[in-house]
């Protein structure tokens, strides 16, 4: 099955890939893109099922950038001393069985749960401080710093170097997941180089000055006598965190926030008991993922619904799609606050990669939500916005986002 005019980085798929991933997923479970050179899995159970199975599908090209790299920033990266290796998201059982026994051992249950009166300060502070005297642009006034100075603090970065980071990370997403030319590529390698050196720069401040935070406690873990991991292992997750830890809850603070002003009486609902916030973050991840597609590699020859695949075929598993296929959700084009099995939606991962993050995500979104009920029950959307998202396959929250009360 053929489909031409696939292009996951323009208008109109950028606005609504939706309508998109309906029409493939009823045509056919898997298809080929040439211009991406992937193959595209379209349906709930086969992307559950690659994600299933780490010994056919590799997670070694999640992160590779999906343009390659022209030689004028590869120079770039290889001058500016880039040197991540293989640790978490691209790493592979069983040496990605180690390094996540240790990232779950040093981001545990205590470390995300002593965060929450720090998140409920900081939502209450923009709130009341940016978030009055008519239109606010929800983005800028909240959801693009709170969730970074909150994984900031986790890994034990100062506060004022917010701006510089996620500048950093938004080169890295264009990079990796965008189509940039040569030109764009050569500018973001340089961001990404900074931002690379950045992350070795904190170990080096760690292994001078320990102190309480997720980067120490990495960097303290023993292999017996030995350090667990080796520096650049703990620089690369650090580095990944830097990404990962906050651009993907932007982008869900965003989505939940245009969702749940725009779906009629949705508002009042939550107004009127916050309880029910909890389960309204888990239908929007749902209906409307911060993560619509992710990757994978196979390692041998497989079969995905009738089309056979050759070894080392790549695969772009399409989440959004996933998440609102009739198979599994009745009705997945509505937003039902009472849905049954909206947790059944993909947009963490699935298996051994199962998003780290998960728990913190969920936390930050309800605290936020409670807080903006609470604070603006009256919150409306500006009416006839157009939303704009970054031209890349994988991320996506709006840009910006009006809203008035
Ligand atoms: C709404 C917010 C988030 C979404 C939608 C999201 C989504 C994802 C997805 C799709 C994966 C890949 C799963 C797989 O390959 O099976 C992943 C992995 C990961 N996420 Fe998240 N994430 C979010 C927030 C976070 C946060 C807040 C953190 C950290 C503070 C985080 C850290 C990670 C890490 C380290 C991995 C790699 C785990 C591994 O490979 O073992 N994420 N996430």
């Amino acid at each position: 099955m053929d489909f031409t005019g696939f292009d996951p980085f323009r208008e109109p798929y950028l606005a609504d890939p939706y309508p998109f991933f309906a029409a493939a997923r009823a045509a056919t479970p898997i298809f080929f893109d040439a211009v991406l050179d992937h193959w595209v899995i379209t349906r709930h159970a086969d992307v559950l099922a690659v994600f299933r199975d780490p010994a056919t599908y590799s997670a070694a090209n999640a992160l590779a950038p999906l343009v390659p790299v022209c030689p004028a920033a590869g120079r770039i990266l290889a001058d500016g001393g880039f040197r991540p290796v293989p640790t978490l998201t691209n790493n592979d059982p069983p040496a990605h069985t180690r390094v996540r026994r240790l990232a779950n051992m040093a981001f545990t249950r205590r470390r995300v749960a002593a965060m929450a009166p720090f998140i409920r300060a900081l939502a209450r502070r923009f709130i009341t401080e940016r978030m009055h005297g008519g239109e606010v642009d929800f983005i800028r006034a909240l959801a693009w710093e709170l969730p970074a100075l909150v994984v900031f603090r986790i890994l034990g970065i100062p506060d004022e170097d917010v701006p510089a980071i996620k500048a950093g990370a938004e080169s890295r997403l264009l990079f990796m997941w965008g189509r940039p030319t040569p030109d764009e590529q050569a500018n973001l390698a340089q961001g990404m180089a900074r931002f690379w050196r950045y992350a070795e720069g904190l170990v080096a401040a760690r292994r001078a000055d320990p102190r309480d935070d997720f980067t120490t406690a990495l960097m303290a873990a023993r292999d017996g006598d030995a350090p667990a991991l080796s520096e650049q292992e703990v620089a690369t997750i650090v580095y990944g965190l830097l990404l990962a830890g906050h651009e993907t809850t932007t982008g869900l603070l965003g989505n939940a926030c245009h969702r749940l002003l725009a779906e009629d009486g949705v508002w009042a609902r939550l107004v009127a008991d916050p309880g029910l916030i909890p389960q309204a973050i888990d239908e929007v991840l749902r209906i409307d993922s911060s993560v619509i597609a992710w990757r994978r590699q196979s390692t041998r020859a497989s079969r995905i619904g009738e089309v056979d695949l050759p070894a080392g075929a790549k695969l772009l598993l399409l989440i959004g799609s996933a998440n609102r296929d009739p198979a599994v959700f009745s009705d997945p084009e509505r937003f039902d606050l009472a849905r049954p099995n909206a947790r059944d939606h993909l947009s963490f991962g699935y298996g051994p990669h199962f998003c780290l993050g998960a728990p913190l995500a969920r936390l930050e979104a309800t605290i936020v939500f409670e807080e903006l009920c609470a604070l603006k029950p009256a919150l409306t959307l500006v009416p006839g916005q157009r939303l704009r998202y970054q031209p890349n396959v994988s991320f996506r929250g709006p840009l910006a986002l009006q809203v008035r009360g």
